[in-house]
């Protein structure tokens, strides 16, 4: 843990993406941005998801003036809707479920670039920026894709877990050749894993034929749903719980990785 800002050369964008719910993207986005202050860099987490939960882990959703939903029906700029939180070099871009609503609304030209421009107007104020997206290939992690330089898929090991990812590639892939070539896939991080045997002998395999997979894996443990219900990161509500060290054993994977 440092306290002085490490500058880095670029503003590195990563978006936490799977269409498939409950793969663990929300818990990677708040201990992956809160884990990447913690190394001292100035980070943002922006929520492009409408149930606005990892908004929630930081301010009071329901009393939330202003959202990521402004970004797109307001034309409001980022500037105005960044809160800071109660950790240090971390400041969040809240979402709330009236992001749904607009997705109807705004299905012109310019809707995949609306997060790209936003994110423009603020680069210089930060390292990182780690984005949540929702469980879905909606306009919404269309606008991260679009914005992000790298992508991490979180996804548990099961089946049903791996037959979605073909058409999260496909996506990635298309947005990459037609929009932002110079999109990378950091890795898959596999979550919730009950046992190393499974993942190794079984899994690890025909997720490699797909992405490549993260060293660093998040093991299944209650603290996790704790440390969501006290409103805290996971590293923060008990930093020497077995997730919390997994947790941290990928931040540095990916500080690695955006390195290379
Ligand atoms: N390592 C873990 N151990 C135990 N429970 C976990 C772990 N990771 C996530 N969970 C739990 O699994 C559920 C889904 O996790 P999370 O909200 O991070 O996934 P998500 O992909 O963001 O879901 P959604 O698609 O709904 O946005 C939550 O209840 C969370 O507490
Ligand atoms: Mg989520």
């Amino acid at each position: 843990m440092t306290s002085e800002n490490i500058k880095t050369d670029n503003l590195n964008i990563i978006a936490i993406a799977n269409q498939k719910g409950g793969e663990g993207k929300t818990t990677t986005s708040i201990n992956l941005a809160h884990g990447l202050s913690l190394e001292g860099y100035r980070t943002l987490l922006i929520d492009m998801d409408p149930q606005g939960n990892s908004s929630g882990i930081f301010t009071e959703v329901d009393s939330l003036q202003k959202s990521a939903a402004d970004l797109f029906s307001q034309k409001l700029g980022p500037k105005k809707i960044i809160l800071s939180t109660k950790y240090e070099k971390l400041d969040i871009l809240p979402s709330k479920i009236s992001l749904a609503e607009v997705e109807l609304g705004t299905l012109n030209v310019e809707a995949p670039y609306i997060l790209r421009d936003a994110i423009g107007e603020i680069k210089d104020q930060y390292d990182f920026i780690v984005i949540d997206c929702p469980p879905s290939l909606s306009i919404f992690t269309v606008n991260a894709l679009v914005a992000a330089n790298y992508v991490v898929i979180p996804l548990q090991a099961e089946k049903f877990s791996i037959d979605g990812i073909k058409g999260l590639q496909n996506t990635i892939e298309s947005i990459k050749r037609r929009i932002n070539p110079s999109l990378t896939i950091l890795g898959a991080l596999i979550t919730q894993l009950k046992s190393n045997t499974i993942l190794t002998k079984t899994i690890l395999p025909v997720i490699n034929d797909y992405f490549p997979v993260f060293e660093s894996s998040i093991s299944t443990g209650v603290s996790v749903g704790e440390s969501h219900l006290s409103r805290q990161s996971l590293l923060d509500y008990n930093p020497s719980v077995k997730q919390s060290k997994e947790y941290f054993s990928f931040v540095k994977e990916v500080i690695h990785g955006v390195q290379k």
